[in-house]
């Protein structure tokens, strides 16, 4: 499990390719992997944003948002996971549909792009719309471009492509062409908003849902969601989900649960002693 490259991609973004050749070897678009810095971290979950069978590595792509995140994206090459456990999760259902709009907000542009690299791959025509808070944060644009059939960006300050939100762009292309099916991921509000676009078309849009997970093989209960009314784990009945059944409300307060836990963690590992629990290795 070691890290073998570290690239920065932006601002508190990690792109780390890890050894890990039995999760490389079963891995497929929509796969994720749980993973443990140390034997005090807490176990996350990061999607495979890409892998090698031939070289048996995984590649991950981290954004630093509390102690779990930074403490990993101060690894280095090198440096080892405690474990990561996976692949898991359910593969995403790679067909020939016809044409395929992907849509990411932020870091949504990592579990969007094996799909839409596999999508593309078998046949489909794929058009992209990446979106970010401002240029320094768009990600994979070089990687979208080599696996879509026209790459659309936007950014909310206008600092490049189009200014303004993910929604508009999509609005225009399903009014120029004969979609078959949107894949959206990224923050919750920015799914929601996708969804409140395809649903007005009773057009087929897949989300791929960010619950907070523990175990991540659907025994704790943690990451469950709900779905056209019925219970479901995020960690094995997703993360890919039906968006036009998704109660997004219901997620958004469920996310919110630890938030003081988590504030109170992330302070104490910013203390720049290196004597915090977080950075016991
Ligand atoms: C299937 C799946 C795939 C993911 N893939 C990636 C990825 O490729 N790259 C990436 O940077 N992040 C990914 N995430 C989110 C990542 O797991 C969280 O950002 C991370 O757990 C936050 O931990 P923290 O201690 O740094 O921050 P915390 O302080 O714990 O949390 C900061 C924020 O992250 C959310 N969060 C906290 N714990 C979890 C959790 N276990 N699962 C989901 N969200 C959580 C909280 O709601 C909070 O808003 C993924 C989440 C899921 C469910
Ligand atoms: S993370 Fe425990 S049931 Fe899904």
């Amino acid at each position: 499990m070691k890290i073998q490259a570290k690239s920065i991609l932006a601002s508190r973004i990690v792109k780390l390719v890890v050894e890990a050749p039995k999760i490389a070897a079963k891995a497929q678009p929509g796969h994720f992997v749980v993973v443990r810095v140390n034997e005090r971290a807490e176990r996350i979950p990061l999607t495979i944003a890409d892998f090698d069978r031939a070289k048996g590595t995984v590649t991950l792509i981290i954004q630093e948002v509390g102690k779990s995140t930074a403490l990993i994206n101060q690894m280095e090459p090198g440096d080892s996971f405690l474990d990561i456990l996976g692949p898991l999760g359910a593969p995403y259902p790679i067909e020939k549909v016809g044409t395929v709009v992907g849509v990411a907000g932020g870091l949504g542009a990592a579990p969007l792009y094996p799909k839409v690299k596999a999508l593309y791959e078998a046949g489909n025509k794929v058009i992209v719309i990446l979106g970010a808070q401002r240029k320094e944060l768009l990600i994979l644009m070089d990687e979208l471009k080599a696996v879509s059939h026209e790459l659309i960006i936007a950014t909310d300050d206008g600092s490049y492509g189009i200014k303004g939100l993910v929604t508009e762009p999509l609005r225009q292309v399903l009014d120029r062409e004969k979609v078959d099916e949107v894949i959206a991921i990224g923050p919750v509000p920015m799914m929601d908003a996708c969804v409140k676009v395809t649903k007005e078309r009773d057009l087929k849009t897949v989300v791929s849902l960010n619950a907070i997970m523990v175990d991540g093989t659907g025994m704790c209960g943690g990451c469950r969601v709900t779905v056209g009314g019925e219970s479901k784990f995020c960690c094995v009945d997703g993360p890919s989900f039906d968006g036009l059944k998704v109660d997004f409300a219901e997620l958004r307060r469920r996310q919110r649960y630890y938030k003081e836990q988590e504030q109170q963690a992330y302070h104490q590992c910013q203390c720049g002693t290196g004597g915090c629990q977080c950075h016991a290795k």
